[in-house]
């Protein structure tokens, strides 16, 4: 598969950092772990990939701004083009020996996201996705799930960290859900999330509380392998608002429908 100049730097950058995530991966008791609020960690691991990830990403853009979950944000001298990375999606998992994490690459112009990949190290996964060009995993061709009755479908969520978010309003917005899908997973990786629903392996999902970092690249996946993606309340300020829905045209319609439900009154 000929990939665009693009999104080879972009996969470079992250094949580069897998690798680095891959060996902590393999000692991971060994590594320092700091506490940025309650249930939310850093470790030295994440550190390391944002470091190779800005470094690989600045070398071949040098005017671009760079937003990562793990350093300050570069403003950059051109201003059209800003990357936006999450050196380690799923970094609970990680610490606990779960091979569910990824690095998460997207490129905004002008603020629309454009390119985005997202690489399981842990899998040898690579999705990868350029505006117009389509969604693909690894060489195969991506597109979402043709499911259009919920109770067929399996939708994926998360739940807010520990201090940050509303609990008592996603318990309400699970049990909505819970009443009217096949099935409901929690992975523990937003950015691999939306990577499934791009492959049709979940038929939707829906988080809040979410950074641009989390949700960016899984964006233009999930479009460019045929789905929708709003944020909670059905408009497009995705990045803004924090949250995402996602889906076909139909499930992605009835998620948005189903979360809104009102508190119920018994
Ligand atoms: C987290 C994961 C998780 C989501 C959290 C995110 P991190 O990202 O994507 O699935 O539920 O809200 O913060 O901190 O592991 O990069
Ligand atoms: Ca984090
Ligand atoms: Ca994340
Ligand atoms: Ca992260």
């Amino acid at each position: 598969m000929a990939r665009s100049a693009l999104l080879n730097v972009m996969v470079q950058a992250a094949l580069k950092a897998g690798k680095s995530l891959s060996r902590d991966f393999g000692e991971v008791q060994n590594l320092q772990v700091s506490v940025k609020g309650p249930s939310d960690f850093v470790s030295q691991a994440d550190l390391k990939a944002e470091k190779i990830v800005r470094e690989e990403l600045l070398k071949a853009r040098p005017t671009y701004g760079f937003l990562g979950e793990e350093s300050e944000e570069i403003q950059g001298t051109d201003g059209a083009h800003r990357w936006i990375v999450d050196p380690l999606d799923g970094t609970t998992n990680f610490l606990h020996g779960i091979p569910q994490f990824a690095v998460s690459i997207a490129l905004e112009r002008n603020g629309e996201v454009v390119a985005g990949v997202v690489f399981n190290p842990a899998t040898d996964e690579l999705f990868t996705a350029e505006r117009g060009g389509g969604a693909f995993l690894n060489d195969r061709r991506l597109r979402v799930a043709v499911r259009r009755v919920l109770s067929d479908c399996v939708v994926g969520s998360g739940v807010p960290h520990l201090g940050r978010g509303n609990h008592g309003k996603f318990l309400v917005e699970l049990r909505h859900v819970m009443g009217e899908v096949a099935g409901v997973r929690r992975l523990g990786a937003a950015a691999l999330d939306l990577a499934y629903v791009a492959a049709g392996r979940f038929d939707g999902f829906w988080e809040t509380d979410l950074s641009p970092w989390d949700m960016a690249a899984g964006m233009v996946l999930i479009r460019e392998a045929g789905g929708f993606v709003s944020d909670m309340k059905g408009s497009s300020d995705i990045f803004d608002s924090g949250s995402i829905v996602a889906g076909n045209e139909y499930v992605q319609k009835a998620l948005l429908e189903v979360t809104n439900r009102p508190v119920p009154t018994r």
